[in-house]
């Protein structure tokens, strides 16, 4: 993250609406919304309920932008998953905007509009025993309650412009805590392969592959041996992300290496505590962005 001398968004958009900026998409509301931006992507669709790196002023530099489910751009305010933006509309840290190359953020789209970037998740939010913040399974967003992996795998997808998976199976689980424990630790027991109902059908559109999963009993998931066991990731990088109860990965990377033996998968994955999940998308962002995955 580099600081820079901060120029007035909003001035900028204005300036800008009426040159060739127009097209790059932010669009000013009409009566009584006027004070309010949008994006618009140009292809009959908006940002909406997400980040975005834009470069609205086309400096070369990027800041992150959140948006409603309506398409609003939030400004001057605490974002509903906890980060603040100025009144210009961009995340801040302690004051100072955030900001990345816009450059390698076009590289990046380019390379991720030719889906080369596939974000899979197992997610299981448990029904009962948890809240929606600390010690929880689940996360709200946007008054939607989202799992933990499928919060985290939703960040990394918006980071990355990622084609998003969700690994399901064919049977489905308790919500329930206690059956839930039961029914995994009989799988875990019987070495059991849960036959899924989702499959990649495009895996060659993919170099990278960011794998989510929580921690159950110490290790994967039993479908997300399934899973692997269903692909052959050779030449591809895989890239794991967690989260669990105080396991940490606990393993599971080895595990994965050994399932894909031709594939790249990355050591420096990404793990966090379940009570920590709902405040962590920032970090979660700087981890992708350090990964270097244009080099
Ligand atoms: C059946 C089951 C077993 C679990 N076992 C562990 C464990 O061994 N170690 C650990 O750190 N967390 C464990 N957890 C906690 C989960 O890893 C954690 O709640 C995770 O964030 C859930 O993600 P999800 O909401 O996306 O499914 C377990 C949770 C369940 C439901």
């Amino acid at each position: 993250m580099k600081k820079r001398l901060i120029v007035p968004a909003a001035i900028l958009m204005a300036l800008t609406m009426t040159t060739t900026v127009l097209a790059s998409g932010w669009k000013a509301g009409l009566a009584p919304n006027q004070n309010r931006w949008w994006y618009d992507d140009e292809d009959g669709t908006f940002a909406e309920s997400e980040w975005r790196w834009l470069d609205g002023n086309q400096d070369g530099t990027a800041e992150c932008y959140a948006f409603d489910r309506e398409g609003w751009m939030y400004a001057d305010t605490t974002t509903p998953d906890g980060y603040q933006v100025n009144r210009d509309g961009a995340w801040v840290v302690n004051g100072v905007v955030q900001t990345r190359n816009a450059e390698i953020q076009t590289q990046e789209a380019q390379a991720t509009g030719d889906s080369r970037i596939l974000v899979v998740y197992y997610s299981l939010p448990e029904t009962d025993g948890t809240d929606t913040d600390s010690g929880a399974s689940r996360v709200a967003v946007n008054g939607q309650v989202q799992g933990n992996m499928e919060y985290m795998a939703n960040t990394i997808s918006q980071s990355t412009s990622g084609d998003l998976f969700r690994n399901n199976t064919a049977e489905a689980y308790p919500g329930l805590h206690a059956p839930l424990v039961d029914q995994a630790s009989k799988e875990f027991a019987e070495n059991a392969r849960p036959a899924l109902s989702t499959h990649i059908d495009n895996l060659d559109n993919y170099d990278v592959i960011f794998v989510g999963y929580p921690i159950w009993w110490g290790e994967m998931p039993m479908p997300m041996y399934s899973f692997f066991e269903e692909y052959d990731f050779s030449g591809k990088t895989v890239i794991p992300f967690s989260s669990h109860g105080g396991s940490g990965f606990s393993g599971t990377i080895n595990v994965i290496a050994g399932l894909e033996p031709g594939a790249n998968v990355r050591r420096d994955g990404y793990t966090v505590s379940r009570d920590n999940v709902a405040r962590d998308a920032g970090n979660l962002r700087t981890w992708v962005e350090g990964l270097n995955l244009l080099n």
